[in-house]
């Protein structure tokens, strides 16, 4: 056995499957897809195979061949809390290509299906999220993202609804009883009222950017390669529509930056409140939270870190989750580029100080397991969606930044462009960009300490705050709020939510209760529509004992299923008194149902940890 990710079971010393021709039945009345999968290897292979999986039923094994032949296979018997079930299939002789079919299970890590009373459009709706580790629970695949496919894919749906995916739209057309490889049987493939959305993925991806939804989805078209998709009719259409009007532009300047954007399609996909992310990178379609419509500067960030991941991990590609930090850091760096193209350089580097806050806030975080604050930590055993911090992109950005500022701008600009076309559709480690970086930058070894970067805990001392203007001023604000002085509506009157968050996120953590409310009663932002402004608010002054914004807390965590507010949030609450420890568990049996399972088991081990 040679591992080449602590996160799958993938062997190193056999083949990959490389293609994977899907078919899914996709049944809402029992939150189930029944699957067909032909998946192809990178080379014949003979005996033993593994394939990651979780809480899948697997029906069958078979050879390709006509007839085919039933394929030995085993499930491991206990599923492992982080990796799932291997499934070891016997392969026959130089074996090329195999079939399984299986069932996911209604608790499938990466799916949500929620039922027609919980969305805007009064149809069933299902979406995916795989990254980091999910894509196991929705067909067995060597899901590392050391190990790179191309996939078609069938979703078979009920005809009032349509389906999305990240990959070429074929065709939406009538089920044919040769399409599904025994998914399930004819009858219910073929069923009247039943439709085959068909897809294509031509261009290799890392198996955690599978994904798709379907529901009563709606589209607006936006620009030569752009749409928005969304759920809930004509007016979360027209609102992001206006929202994300300037995507083209933005697109044009990442390939100005960056090289040409390879994906022929840049679409987004709105989802339903309870999308456990801002935003997923999925090529060729975006999947985004709708809390990034609020009519201002912030969803454009959101979309330009999306957009910029259609070079840094999209084509280049973190070889595993410990290498995370080449697809976040060098992520939130081109956003910020893009961002400073588009918004101006403040804009930026007010970003930069938000980055900042938080950065600094993570080695609080972590300072009992500063493993954590590493830019490659090590992950055996453990869970990606447990240690997801803003370590690998703000850590990770700021050795970007201290590379440029060493080499000049032009120089790493330049830099920048090679390595994208160097690596493209390639799954790389840290090293392999170390000594790339070396190779193009001789002597930088010597200048920047790269160990103490990439292995070091804590913040190197050569990263830097921001040095902007409106930056500094707002810092200075909430250093006066200690003394008792609040803003000025003057000095407030051109504010959008990113100057609160920066404000309210630089506030000391031990002001007194009287002080927020005070802050409240002038700026009323406990009832933000911005949900980082209010988020932001809520979690300084929960610790504070202040009771009154009980209310608000509950309906934030009962409207929206982004783990960014519902970490804060039921970490606050856990960390008080009994009171506010038994709401969050009051709450928490009440949101449940609403929250995406990766959001389920981030707040129910939050809750656990500080019972
Ligand atoms: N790829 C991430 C989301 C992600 C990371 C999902 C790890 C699962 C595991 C995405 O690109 C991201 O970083 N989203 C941010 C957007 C923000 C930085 C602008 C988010 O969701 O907050
Ligand atoms: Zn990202």
């Amino acid at each position: 056995m040679a591992p080449v990710d602590p996160h799958s079971y993938t062997d190193g010393a056999h083949p990959v499957v490389s293609h994977a021709a899907l078919a899914f039945y996709l049944d809402f009345a029992a939150s189930t897809i029944h699957a067909s999968a032909l998946l192809t290897l990178s080379a014949p292979h003979s005996g033993d195979l593994l394939l990651d999986t979780r809480a899948l039923a697997i029906h069958s094994a078979s050879t390709a061949a006509d007839p085919p032949e039933p394929i030995p296979f085993s499930l491991a018997a206990a599923p492992d809390p982080v990796l799932g079930s291997a499934l070891t299939l016997t392969l026959p002789p130089d074996t090329t290509s195999f079939r399984l079919t299986f069932s996911t299970s209604p608790a499938a890590s990466a799916l949500q299906w929620l039922a027609p009373p919980q969305t805007a459009s009064g149809h069933p709706f299902v979406f995916s999220q795989c990254q980091s580790i999910h894509a196991r629970s929705i067909f067995p695949c060597h899901d590392t993202p050391a190990a790179r496919i191309t996939f078609s894919l069938l979703l078979n749906v009920p005809s009032q609804l349509s389906a999305v995916a990240a990959a070429r739209h074929v065709a939406r057309r009538d089920p044919l009883p040769s399409d599904h490889h025994g998914a399930c049987d004819d009858e219910l493939w073929c069923a009247p009222g039943r439709i085959v959305e068909e897809f294509q993925m031509e261009q290799s991806v890392p198996p955690y950017l599978f994904a798709f939804a379907a529901g009563g989805i709606g589209f607006r078209d936006l620009g030569p390669r752009t749409r928005v998709y969304a759920e809930g009719g004509d007016k979360v259409l027209d609102e992001a529509a206006r929202e994300f009007a300037g995507v083209e532009e933005m697109v044009k300047v990442g390939e100005s930056l960056f090289g040409p954007y390879e994906w022929e399609r840049f679409d987004l996909l709105v989802l339903p409140p309870s999308f456990p992310y801002g935003g997923m990178e999925n090529p060729r379609m975006v999947f985004l939270t709708p809390t990034v419509i609020k009519g201002d500067a912030a969803g454009a960030q959101v979309v330009a870190h999306e957009l910029a991941h259609s070079w840094t991990g999209n084509l280049i590609t973190n070889k595993t989750n410990e290498d995370f930090w080449l697809n976040e850091g060098f992520t939130t760096y081109a956003e910020r580029r893009i961002v400073e193209v588009v918004q101006g350089e403040e804009r930026a580097a007010l970003n930069m100080g938000i980055g900042w806050r938080g950065l600094n806030r993570m080695m609080e975080r972590f300072k009992d397991n500063m493993e954590f604050t590493k830019l490659k930590p090590k992950m055996a055993g453990i869970d990606p969606d447990d240690v997801y911090s803003e370590v690998p992109y703000e850590k990770g950005f700021q050795f970007l930044w201290r590379i440029e500022r060493q080499i000049g701008r032009p120089a790493f600009d330049e830099f920048l462009k090679k390595y994208i076309a160097t690596f493209k559709f390639k799954s790389i480690d840290t090293e392999t960009f170390l000594e790339f970086l070396k190779s193009n930058m001789p002597g930088i070894e010597n200048q920047i300490d790269l160990n103490l970067w990439i292995e070091g805990t804590g913040i190197p001392p050569d990263a830097m705050e921001p040095d902007s203007a409106t930056y500094k001023k707002i810092c200075a604000l909430a250093a006066e709020f200690k003394s008792g002085k609040l803003p000025s509506e003057d000095e407030v009157a051109d504010w959008s939510g990113q100057e609160w968050e920066l404000y309210l996120e630089n506030l000391p953590t031990d002001v007194e209760a009287s002080q927020v409310t005070a802050l409240d009663e002038r700026y009323k932002l406990s009832e933000s529509r911005d949900y980082e402004v209010k988020v932001a608010f809520l979690q300084l002054a929960i610790p504070t004992g202040c009771k009154c914004y009980f209310d608000e807390v509950e309906k934030c965590l009962k409207q929206v299923g982004r783990m960014k507010y519902l970490r804060p949030l039921y970490s606050s609450l856990a960390k008080c008194s009994s009171e506010e420890k038994m709401l969050a568990q009051r709450i928490f049996s009440e949101a449940q149902e609403f929250y995406h399972p990766i959001a389920r088991s981030v707040a129910e081990a939050i809750l656990s940890k500080h019972s």
